[in-house]
């Protein structure tokens, strides 16, 4: 097959991830005689650097010509980075989410799997880890917050600044229906996450989630309030299976998630719209902090990567053929620094390796 690429490196570690996840893909595409062609695309603060804006007209029609698109991370420290005294709309994350919304990318599936081998990493105890979790984040990615009116101005003398959550009842619908249908696939169990003790959106959100419910008869369903899933995450993982919520919610709450599966670094994700098409990237950041040291995990770009063929091309195969690679890899005790042994935990048989050779690991395992 001939599998046409968009590459956002991007910013930070992000290039460091992007040349692992292609090192991976370079050996499905010699293994299954597939070819996969990259375009590379200008995003985030090294395209301010480049052309004075995170996101050119240009960049996204070449996202647009793509069949799918593999994203690294893009920003910096927002605090130092001089890219953060831009006014926002010309900032890294601006980039990000007019690509999100240009692309009409409303659906982002952020799955969170403990592997048996990653136990040690994981800072739960024991007995709350039992045989590990499985969960899949199904965060809303175009509304919200993110998306709604926002201004700062001075009221009878005093700063003020608004930003409002706007969700109408199709963008509600869409991202619900695709919360069941992926229920369906899996344990058949949805939990819709809300504020409806004080939102309206969220109230909204709830009344339209039972209608939804009502075409899948065979998914259980429940609301949770948002403030006790953060709760339920750290004291029992195990009772997610499809975890539906906003944007915002869904930020937060996915970061959550990936910290009781290892790390950010093992958390992948897939932002989808209503075509084949797909934005793949890990949910973290650029991570300024250890940005060039080349000890950032790869692993949550290479199994983006493998979502990419799973949704985009249907190359299920090749999609496993990573996922194991990956597990693989882990079995054998090979840790990035972010997924060592939590301290007091044993560290026989694991060794700690760098970016690059997690990526030439798991590239030879496939
Ligand atoms: P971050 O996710 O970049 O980093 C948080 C912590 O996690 C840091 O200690 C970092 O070292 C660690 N970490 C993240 N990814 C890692 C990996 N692959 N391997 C090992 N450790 C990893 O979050 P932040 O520091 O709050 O944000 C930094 C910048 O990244 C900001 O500009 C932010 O806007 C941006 N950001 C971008 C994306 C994206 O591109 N999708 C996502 C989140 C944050
Ligand atoms: C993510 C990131 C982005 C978000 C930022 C960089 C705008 O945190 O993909 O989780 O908040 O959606
Ligand atoms: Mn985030």
């Amino acid at each position: 097959m001939d599998c046409k690429i968009g590459v956002i490196s991007g910013d930070g570690i992000g290039p460091e991830i992007v040349t692992e996840a292609k090192k991976v893909l370079e050996q499905i595409g010699n293994k299954y005689g597939h070819k996969f062609q990259y375009t590379e695309i200008l995003m985030g603060g090294c395209s301010i650097d480049a052309t004075g804006v995170p996101l050119t007209d240009e960049a996204i029609e070449a996202a647009k010509a793509s069949d799918a698109v593999l994203m690294g991370s893009i920003g910096g420290n927002t605090s130092t980075s001089p890219w953060y005294k831009l006014a926002p709309e010309l900032r890294p994350e601006a980039g990000l989410l007019k690509l999100r919304k240009s692309l009409n990318l409303f659906a982002n599936l952020r799955p969170a799997y403990l592997y048996k081998e990653l136990k040690a990493a994981c800072p739960l105890r024991d007995d709350i880890i039992g045989d590990g979790f499985d969960m899949m984040i199904m965060r809303e990615l175009t509304g919200g917050l993110y998306f709604g009116e926002r201004r700062t101005e001075e009221i009878d003398g005093v700063m003020t600044a608004m930003d409002s959550l706007t969700y109408n009842e199709n963008e509600i619908r869409r991202i619900a229906k695709r919360g069941f249908d992926i229920a369906m696939k899996r344990r058949k169990k949805v939990t819709s996450v809300d504020k409806a003790n004080v939102l309206d959106s969220s109230r909204l959100w709830r009344k339209i989630v039972e209608e939804v419910a009502k075409d899948y008869p065979e998914v259980s369903y429940e609301h949770m309030l948002v403030d006790n899933c953060a709760m339920q995450l750290v004291k029992d993982p195990k009772q997610f299976d499809v975890i539906l919520t906003e944007n915002m919610f869904g930020d937060i709450l996915s970061d959550e998630a990936s910290m009781v599966t290892g790390s950010i670094g093992m958390l992948s994700s897939a932002s989808l719209n209503d075509t084949k098409f797909g934005l793949y990237e890990p949910s973290g950041g650029s991570a300024p902090d250890i940005a060039g040291k080349g000890i950032a995990n790869p692993i949550a770009t290479i199994l983006s990567a493998a979502m990419m063929l799973r949704y985009t091309f249907d190359l299920d195969k090749e999609a496993d053929a990573i996922e194991q690679a990956v597990k693989q890899v882990l079995k054998e005790g090979y840790r990035t620094i972010d997924i060592m042994p939590q301290a007091g935990e044993s560290k026989e048989g694991i060794t700690q390796v760098k970016t690059a050779e997690m990526g030439d690991l798991i590239a030879a395992r496939v």
